[in-house]
């Protein structure tokens, strides 16, 4: 088949891999729903925990069934000295690197690593969800050389992070627009990194293995990666003046800027929308207004023709300054992605195993044919 035609779909751009039942993206309306649910009803009405509920269950909670769900959160959120050790063990490297290497660390803590049923993984997917914060702000602190903050089974899983992050109780407001950040951030379909885990689970391979997958993917600046590099542009450019020079430069030279584009949204990415707001609203409150007119300047001025070829911003592009003036350092703000993206990963997985097919597509063989072999003396290099 090496000569033949082949359809080629280069990055499997517009190829359906199955069905889902976990979220629905319309991008060419600015569209997205979690179990058929608006995503603006949810961040506006609903906690991260109330999302997790209900994308691994089907159904928004009862008071009850949420207040289940939350305390085994909170009982899960403490590590296993081993988990921790390992931490301290590979300190210096990238907190996403930290987070791959932890959670592959977790399996071997975890009762249940090897099951693949149904229940195990949504258990297993509850205890990555309440663990992953745990991992990053235990980093963050190891390689500061603070001593780890124990969780605080009094705050919900957003301030509890920061808390773990920052050792004190956060603003209530800080601590609900991270909530929001987490919900906007929980499931988006098949995207590079979801793939990449269905892909380990269509092996079979467990939870543990396709989350490390999954956090493996993230990491790279056209997915989970644009935040930071958002806030590093911003502060770069540091005066809404220089902007235009900015990105004219990055773009002649064929650059992409981060935080605008996506593969499946050619309209409003509806996720930044919530982001854009509470980026203008913090920055204010903080007293720092000048980021959010930077980035306004890129979205409504510098960028502003791109969106007739479909290029608008992301939910990274507001992400970052967000984070940034919660006080996170930079190289957490992937982590934080991929903190909200354990439910959606676990439902992919669970969706992947609940009808399991092996993920193996083909690669068009471009390379010479039948070529007669050299003995290694008769080589000439
Ligand atoms: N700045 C400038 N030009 C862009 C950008 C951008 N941010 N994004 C896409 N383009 C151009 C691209 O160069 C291409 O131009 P041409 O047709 O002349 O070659 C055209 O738009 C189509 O782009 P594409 O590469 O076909 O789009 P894609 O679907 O392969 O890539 C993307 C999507 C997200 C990788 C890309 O838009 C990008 O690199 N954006 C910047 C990184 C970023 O913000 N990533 C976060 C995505 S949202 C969070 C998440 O879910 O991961």
């Amino acid at each position: 088949m090496a000569t033949a035609q082949v359809q080629l779909q280069r990055g499997l751009k517009g190829v359906y891999i199955d069905t889902s039942e976990a979220s629905f993206i319309d991008g060419e309306i600015g569209k997205l729903l979690y179990r058929g649910y608006n995503i603006h009803d949810l961040a506006e009405n609903c906690t991260f925990e109330e999302v997790v509920y209900l994308l691994l269950y089907g159904k928004l909670p009862t008071r009850k069934q949420l207040a289940e769900l939350d305390k085994t959160l909170k009982e899960n959120r403490s590590l296993p000295k081993g988990a921790l050790d390992v931490i301290r063990v590979v300190q210096q490297a990238h907190p996403m690197d930290v987070l791959r290497t932890a959670v592959s660390a977790l399996s071997a803590f975890d009762p249940e690593a090897a099951d693949l049923s149904r229940e195990a993984t949504i258990r297993k997917g509850i205890r990555l969800t309440a663990q992953a914060p745990t991992i990053v702000a235990a980093h963050d602190r190891i390689r500061k050389g603070l001593k780890p903050v124990a969780p605080n089974p009094n705050l919900g899983h957003a301030a509890n992070f920061l808390y773990m992050l920052q050792g004190t109780e956060p603003d209530p407001e800080d601590a609900r627009t991270l909530d929001v950040d987490f919900v906007l951030h929980a499931e988006h379909g098949v995207n590079a990194s979801a793939f990449a885990a269905r892909v380990a689970a269509s092996t079979n391979a467990d939870l543990h293995c396709a989350v490390a997958a999954g956090v493996a993917t993230l990491k790279g600046p056209w997915h989970g990666g644009a935040a930071e590099a958002v806030m590093k542009m911003v502060r770069e450019v540091a005066d809404p003046e220089r902007a235009r020079a900015y990105a004219e430069n990055l773009l002649s030279r064929g650059d992409r800027v981060m935080g605008f584009g996506h593969r499946v949204y050619k309209a409003e990415d509806p996720r930044a929308r919530h982001l854009r707001e509470r980026s203008r609203t913090m920055g204010e409150k903080k007293g720092h207004p000048e980021w959010f007119r930077i980035l306004q300047r890129f979205e409504n001025d510098i960028m502003a023709p791109y969106r007739a070829k479909g290029i608008f911003v992301n939910v990274d592009f507001y992400a970052g300054s967000i984070y940034y003036l919660l006080g996170v350092p930079d190289d957490l703000f992937v982590p934080i992605f991929a903190m909200g993206r354990v439910p959606g990963w676990t439902v992919q997985v669970v969706e992947q195993f609940s009808n399991n097919i092996l993920l193996r597509p083909l690669l068009q063989y471009i390379g010479p044919m039948d070529v007669p072999f050299v003995p290694i003396d008769r080589r000439t290099g």
